[in-house]
């Protein structure tokens, strides 16, 4: 009998025990609203014709059975006929799957300073531009690990687009498609200073906040100014196991972001630690120079406080942080809502030229898709 053992129904649902002992309890009205013929999806493209309204409240089943690796399905009271492929039900069914979540940190790899032994995950920009497997991978690093390296990227002012042309779109902003990090005079961001950078996520006054970021090292000739990384899914762990009252806290008073200069100002409302329906981190958010004024009720505020001090805290320990120097040529990929990036200060003498610029998760992720199904 195929995949599956037996199955029954009733005008409310059909229940399959499937081979394995497994059983999916599926009701009328999912059925229907989930029917896969020409006259509920297009053929071509798969999207829904029916809208949910289109169905009858009193939708029931009326008669099972099965053909092959498939169970034909009629419904009362219009009479409806669907068949269901065997695969696709026990791939859909929603009592043996989850939802795809591809942003929680319950699907990622958790990190900290002493993680990587083997080294970084990297991969040679020839390598991630030719190979599809390679590119495959180095994607997967920034969906599992939140980050990847690519070495040997044209030192060429402007390379950094073509990179993110590989993946996805450029999310151009007030800075432009991109942006140069090196000391200016009268700088409108401290990034652009030779001072040291804490551990930060970058703009979260941006609504949304751009989820990819890339930073291309051009000239490095200073002492100083090697790069940090850290994990912002593990601190938010970290301080949820040390002080669950914090993490809550930080998850549920949503606070302001903002960036003001001659010809932007932009603002968020947003809270430090986003946690989706099911309570799993999904986004984090730090950067000490954009927080703008606190203006929490009066009693919220002062519980606030040790909460955002246990956290930033956390974000200055070291053991959870890499060190490392970005050389000429080298350029990181890393997941804006999750990895913080910080950088130390550098000397006034020699040159440091980095450019930067945004792009989003979702092109990421649909590309790595493709790669995963092609390979
Ligand atoms: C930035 C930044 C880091 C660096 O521009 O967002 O954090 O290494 N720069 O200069
Ligand atoms: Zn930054």
């Amino acid at each position: 009998m195929g995949p599956i053992q037996s199955f029954t129904f009733d005008p409310e649902q059909l229940r399959i025990e499937w081979s394995d002992g497994r059983v999916s309890e599926l009701i009328a009205l999912w059925l229907r609203d989930h029917c896969q013929m020409p006259a509920s999806r297009n053929p071509a493209n798969g999207q829904r014709l029916l809208n949910i309204t289109d169905i009858a409240e009193d939708i029931a089943i009326a008669e099972v059975t099965l053909q092959d690796d498939r169970l034909l399905v009629e419904f009362s009271p219009d009479g409806h006929r669907s068949e269901f492929d065997l695969d696709w039900l026990r791939d859909n069914c929603y009592c043996l799957n989850q939802q795809a979540d591809d942003r929680s940190e319950a699907g990622k790899i958790l990190w900290q300073g002493q993680s990587f032994p083997q080294g970084l995950p990297r991969c040679r920009y020839d390598d991630f531009r030719e190979n599809a497997n390679a590119r495959r991978d180095a994607l997967r690093a920034v969906r599992d690990y939140g980050f990847v390296l690519l070495d040997e990227v044209d030192c060429q002012p402007g390379e950094i687009l073509n990179v993110i042309a590989q993946f996805g779109y450029v999310r151009e902003t007030n800075y432009g498609p991109l942006f140069d990090v090196r000391t200016s005079v009268d700088p409108s961001n401290l990034a652009f200073t030779n001072l040291g950078l804490g551990c930060h996520l970058d703009n979260p006054y941006r609504d949304p906040v751009p989820g990819l970021q890339l930073l291309h090292c051009l000239e490095s000739s200073t002492s100083g100014g090697e790069s940090i990384l850290q994990d912002g899914f593990m601190a938010a762990d970290l301080l949820r196991r040390e002080n669950s009252q914090h993490f809550r806290l930080l998850c549920q008073n949503w606070i302001n972001f903002r960036f003001r200069d001659a010809r932007a100002d932009l603002r968020s409302r947003v809270p430090f630690i986003e946690v989706n329906d099911l309570g799993e981190v999904v986004k984090v958010r730090f950067n000490n120079r954009s927080i703008d004024t606190l203006k929490l009720p009066p009693a919220t505020l002062r519980e606030f406080y040790p909460a955002y001090r246990h956290y930033a805290g956390i974000l200055e320990r070291e053991e959870l942080q890499i060190v490392f120097k970005l050389r000429p040529g080298e350029l990181m990929l890393f997941d804006n809502t999750r990895v913080l990036h910080a950088r130390k200060a550098y000397s006034a003498s020699g040159s440091r030229h980095l450019q930067g610029a945004y792009s989003d998760l979702d092109g990421l992720y649909s590309s790595l898709r493709l790669l995963e199904a092609a390979s």
